[in-house]
């Protein structure tokens, strides 16, 4: 799911990155600290905090080799190591980010837990999967009605127990987090038209385009022509995405 780097740009990565921004707007770290990105991908979140944080150093951690190899192109400021959010290793930094991750990891609360073993300050954020991230919600409804497979690849019933305000509290309070705040952070997502909304849904990388590559084609097309009938029909399409975001101090 995780292999095609430009696919995932093209799909979410676009989009994640003005989220990035609020989102250290919002976590205030003042200059000079050392960060530590787990689940970096393809570099949306550690780009975001060189440009941003003023940092003293920042390594980003993912599991996937070829996201890595797309962020130590694209941002070369940082350090980039194969790794897992549950098993941190010796690493230690001032500030653990994790964004848009924490949905994918198997034993969240053990990643949070890691977090909060590594660095006395701990903030996530994650798609607001069940409405708020409007062109995945989108996607899925218009499967649902196309395949009634789809209701099990729902990330918005499959992430329902991380991917909310309160399950976010209470892993973070659960880590033994204090002053634990969670925020909503809304950006737009606006479509050039309906080709820009739907090509990503064919690169099979992320969850969405994953699940439609597994259909025949027409099934395909018939979620295809569904969305198309449900979007504005002229001009640029203009959506927006939510994320619950988290934070909590050791
Ligand atoms: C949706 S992407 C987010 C990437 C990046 N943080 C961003 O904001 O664009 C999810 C990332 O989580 C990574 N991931 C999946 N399982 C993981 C795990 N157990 N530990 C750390 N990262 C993981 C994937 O490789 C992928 O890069």
């Amino acid at each position: 799911m995780w292999d095609g780097g430009d696919a995932y740009e093209r799909y979410v990565g676009r989009w994640s990155r003005p989220v990035a921004a609020e989102f250290l707007r919002w976590l205030d770290v003042p200059p000079g600290r050392t960060w530590l990105d787990v689940g970096c991908g393809t570099g949306a979140l550690t780009e975001t905090v060189l440009a941003e944080a003023h940092p003293a150093a920042v390594v980003g951690v993912d599991p996937s080799a070829a996201f890595l190899a797309l962020a130590r192109q694209r941002v070369p400021g940082a350090e980039f190591e194969v790794g897992t959010a549950v098993d941190l290793g010796d690493r230690t930094a001032d500030v653990v980010v994790s964004g848009l991750v924490l949905t994918f990891v198997p034993d969240v609360a053990r990643a949070v837990a890691e977090f909060a073993r590594v660095a006395p300050y701990v903030g996530s954020y994650l798609w607001d999967y069940r409405s708020g991230m409007q062109m995945m919600r989108l996607f899925w409804d218009a499967a649902k009605d196309v395949d009634p497979g789809a209701e099990s690849q729902d990330e918005g019933l499959r992430f329902a127990d991380v991917s909310d305000p309160d399950p976010l509290r209470a892993l973070w309070t659960g880590a033994g987090l204090k002053d634990v705040e969670v925020t909503g952070i809304v950006v737009p997502t606006v479509f050039r038209d309906f080709a820009d909304f739907w090509e990503p849904f064919e690169g099979g990388t992320g969850a969405a385009p994953a699940y439609a590559a597994t259909l025949p084609a027409e099934q395909r097309a018939e979620i295809r022509e569904l969305l198309r009938s449900r979007l504005p029909q002229q001009g640029p399409i203009e959506l927006t995405a939510r994320a619950w975001a988290v934070r909590g101090v050791r």
